[in-house]
């Protein structure tokens, strides 16, 4: 059995931000613990291409649109990927062969089952967000948009147009739906997005334009390649069309449903309400479920490029490093809810949870390893009550952190792993080996104290493994771990607390400096 799990594919009017950032590190670290786990992981991510949007942006810069998507996936959308280690299996363009023929191939069958009609569209239109606007939620803008009107759904400036369309009835798919939700509570979490989803649905449903003729930038639709398929109802194709829809069966049963599609707030409608519609239309299973996340918050304010307050990976990851920004954005905010983010803030927790807290503890013990038994893992004597209560902790702690992860809750896996950090510095504090040391008669002692804390360290880097890989792999070198219990990547979740795994006498080298002092302060 597989673990599909997707992240929105984003647009590429622009280049990636910390928004962007923030949904795939969550997707990575989610996945990457699923592969830790022995399952079948499939992580997809890609970018989507097509629409008013991206076109017009094409445009202002005086190339083609395909010039310009190619241009900007290649010199800034993969290279972000690299740079916050992302460990994805695929990545989809909307401009891929495989996407057109799939999405085209999907429309014929829905077409064929006579649910499409030709209708006339006149209405509001957010090209911000390439989303058709009711008239309730229409109102004048101010500021900027003084003299427009704009979305009360996110503030983004409206267009009028009317146009001949093919729809979509999904006003037809609204009890389906509320007996989905009903069915199925954990189809759309968390629970403010559900009830949000829900209620919306229960105020009724309008029938979707799924098409736009006055533009050619998108996938004609089969019966009548004068019009391009409405960007949405395309775009929301590519969790099927990278699956194999189409072209590969196999593929896709392995794959598909997709376990979560993981999206921002300002999205879960679309993956909520007008997807799972589409599926139902087309006979095909819908996701199991759908996770919306809140927004990143600066200076109270939420993220976006169009406030200008946009920041990019790089000014972070350049400073932090691709380790401590996955860290930050799991540990400091909830997954699903808003959260606010500064520099302050990450300076202050990669100083005191990361340099102090974890690198500092892990040098310290494969120091002392160093110090008093030449680099070789002493064997352990029996062990004390103190000795006792860390492998309970540690054993308690990771089954905590498991089901934490199940919960789509990487903040508190991380506070039930930190447990480990603190009880193990607690441990040594107490414990003092650099005093046991001095006395030759305590030999033995000295041993067990330092084996179990290397014990503790193999646990961390295992359970850190899917946050922080770079500094784990660099840890699991120092334990000299890997000729005898081998790659990282393969030590397994559920045997992460089964005591006494390094070997005695294996190689234990100084841990580098994982998260050196950073001096630098904020830019400007
Ligand atoms: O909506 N805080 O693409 P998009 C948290 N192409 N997450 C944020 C954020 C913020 N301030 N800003 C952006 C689209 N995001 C469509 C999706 S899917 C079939 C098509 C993240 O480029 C968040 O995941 O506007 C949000 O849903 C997504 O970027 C929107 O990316
Ligand atoms: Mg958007």
């Amino acid at each position: 059995m597989s673990y599909y799990v997707t992240t929105p594919i984003y647009y590429v009017n622009d280049a990636p931000h910390i928004g962007h950032g923030y949904t795939t590190v969550m997707g990575d670290i989610i996945t990457r613990w699923h592969r830790q786990r022995g399952e079948d992981v499939w992580y997809l991510t890609g970018t989507d291409e097509h629409g008013q949007k991206v076109l017009r942006k094409a445009e202002q810069n005086g190339v083609s649109p395909q010039e310009w998507v190619d241009r900007l996936v290649e010199d800034e959308w993969k290279p972000v990927l690299a740079k916050l280690d992302i460990a994805n299996d695929d990545f989809i363009r909307t401009t891929d062969p495989r996407h057109e023929a799939g999405a085209q191939a999907f429309w014929t069958d829905v077409h064929e089952r006579g649910e499409v009609y030709k209708g006339s569209f006149s209405g509001w239109y957010s090209v911000g967000s390439e989303e058709f606007v009711a008239e309730d939620d229409v109102t004048d803008g101010e500021g900027d948009d003084e003299g427009h009107k704009v979305s009360a759904l996110d503030g983004s400036r409206l267009e009028h147009m009317t146009e001949e369309n093919y729809f979509f009835p999904l006003s037809a798919y609204r009890d389906r739906l509320l007996e989905l939700y009903r069915e199925r509570p954990d189809f759309i979490q968390p629970a403010s997005a559900r009830n949000e989803i829900i209620s919306f649905v229960e105020r009724g449903l309008r029938d979707l334009s799924i098409s736009r003729s006055t533009f050619d930038w998108g996938i004609p639709l089969p019966w009548d390649p004068s019009h391009v398929m409405y960007v949405w109802i395309e775009a929301l194709l590519n969790y099927v069309t990278a699956a194999g829809y189409g072209v590969d069966d196999e593929q896709f049963e392995r794959l598909w449903p997709a376990d979560v599609h993981i999206v921002g707030k300002d999205i879960a409608r679309f993956h909520a309400v007008i997807w799972p519609a589409m599926l139902m239309a087309a006979g095909r299973p819908v996701p199991h479920r759908v996770f919306a996340h809140g927004w990143l918050l600066v200076g109270g304010q939420k993220m976006s490029k169009s406030k200008a307050n946009g920041i990019r990976p790089d000014e972070l990851v350049d400073v932090f490093g691709s380790d401590a920004y996955r860290y930050y954005f799991a540990r400091a905010l909830t997954f699903g809810a808003d959260g606010s983010i500064s520099w302050e803030d990450i300076r202050a927790r990669y100083h005191a949870e990361l340099a102090n807290g974890f690198g500092n503890l892990a040098s310290r013990v494969s120091g002392m390893i160093g110090k008093y038994f030449g680099g070789e893992l002493p064997a352990a004597g029996a062990l004390d009550a103190a000795e006792e209560t860390f492998v309970a902790t540690v054993a308690e702690a990771t089954t905590a952190a498991d089901g934490a992860m199940d919960q789509l809750a990487p903040q508190d896996a991380l506070t039930q792993v930190w447990r480990i950090v603190d009880d193990l510095n607690g441990y040594l504090t107490e414990q003092a080996p650099w005093q046991v040391a001095k006395d030759d008669a305590q030999r033995e002692r000295l041993a067990t104290i330092l084996a179990t804390a290397a014990e503790g360290l193999r646990v961390l880097a295992v359970l850190l493994n899917p946050v922080m890989p770079k500094a784990c792999a660099s840890l699991w070198e120092s334990l000299g771990a890997e000729p005898t219990l081998g790659a990282l990547a393969d030590q397994r979740i559920a045997d992460a607390a089964t005591w006494g795994q390094l070997a005695p006498g294996s190689t234990i080298t100084k841990v580098p400096s994982l998260f050196p002092r950073i001096e630098e302060e904020k830019p400007e």
